[in-house]
């Protein structure tokens, strides 16, 4: 038995030795360790040793397996090692060589715009938020004073859902979803995309918005123009200048529309300010305190002013795009020119 033991180690670490793929490795697990392998038969045999040896050759058999797995253990490593650096040195890669040039992507305009505007109010102090774009006919509409009877509410102007599920008009519904939820005082804006059934050069029924609301103690019409004299500075430079007209929104009171100095010709007059050298930016106003209180803040106590810039004209303006269709056909011909 003894003898054979001394065989089976010699024969086995002789084969292990010789053989170079895991085939031939896997061969010599099965001639030795397998089911009807030489010293499994061994091992098997042990019952007919006879007692005084079987401790004796016992550990013999057990001295023989654990050399016979280490050996195959390590030349199942050097085998590896040896297959990979081989795969390696065929992946070789030859860095000298010239590059094939990347193309290089750039944010879309709008984003641009956007980032750049959400930039600017951070700066000042706003949080930024994100409401549903699904909204409910009570925070589009009621909540915000847009009576019954308002042509923003026919079917022919909102893309509905169901009767009192809308694709939201405009991004206003967010100033009552933070007077809702947020503790004056606070400033907040919600940058978004909005849905009106219009369709034209100028129009898409996607468009964007900003949203921005401010509540405080003692705020004025003063505080607002000041403030967004500031923001059109931060936005166009500090030769642009600021117009302001009387306006009507349900939900503010006064409301106010505001010109900027026109970004095509830079104010001299041309045909898209007619000859003013002023296009209008946005509308805006003292909030209704109607509104603050259907929002749940003591119109006693706070005060507030909102307004909401489309932005899908001024990128178009600042980049001469004559169709607002572009900015949504995501044509890679377009894009390119907007690097
Ligand atoms: N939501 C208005 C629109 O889509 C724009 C607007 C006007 C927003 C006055 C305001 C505001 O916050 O105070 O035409």
């Amino acid at each position: 038995m003894k003898q054979k033991l001394d065989e089976i180690l010699k024969d086995g670490l002789m084969a292990l030795e010789n053989a170079d793929d895991l085939k031939a490795l896997d061969e010599i697990r099965v001639e030795i360790f397998g089911k009807a392998g030489k010293l499994t038969a061994v091992l098997r045999g042990m019952k007919d040793v006879a007692p005084e040896q079987r401790k004796e050759v016992g550990a013999m058999a057990n001295a023989v397996r654990e050399q016979l797995e280490k050996a195959l253990s390590e030349k199942l490593c050097q085998i590896e090692n040896a297959q990979l650096l081989a795969e390696m040195e065929k992946e070789k890669i030859d860095i000298t060589q010239p590059s094939k040039g990347t193309k290089k992507g750039a944010l879309h305009p709008l984003t641009k715009f956007n980032n750049k505007f959400i930039d600017i109010c951070v700066e000042m102090g706003f949080t930024v938020i994100q409401t549903p774009e699904v909204e409910t006919d009570y925070y589009n509409f009621e909540a915000l004073n847009v009576p019954k009877n308002h042509p923003s509410r026919d079917m022919q102007d909102s893309f509905y859902i169901t009767d009192s599920i809308v694709m939201r008009t405009h991004t206003s519904p967010s100033q009552v979803r933070a007077m809702e939820t947020m503790k004056p005082p606070f400033k907040m804006v919600c940058p978004g995309r909005v849905y009106r059934n219009d369709d034209d050069s100028s129009h898409s029924p996607i468009f964007n918005q900003f949203e921005a609301l401010v509540i405080d103690e003692n705020v004025s019409l003063k505080d607002f123009m000041g403030m967004i004299k500031e923001m059109l500075v931060r936005l166009y430079g500090k030769d642009v200048k600021m117009r302001v007209r009387p306006a009507f929104f349900p939900f503010t009171e006064p409301s106010i529309e505001i010109d900027a100095t026109c970004q095509m010709c830079g104010g001299k007059g041309c045909s898209l300010c007619k000859g003013t050298g002023f296009s209008e930016v946005f509308g805006g106003g003292i909030v209704n305190p109607k509104i603050l209180e259907m929002s749940g803040i003591d119109s006693s106590k706070y005060g507030g002013f909102a307004f909401g810039p489309g932005i899908d004209r001024s990128v178009m303006i600042t980049n001469k795009i004559p169709n607002i269709k572009y900015l949504f056909r995501n044509d890679l011909r377009f894009l390119k020119q907007m690097r």
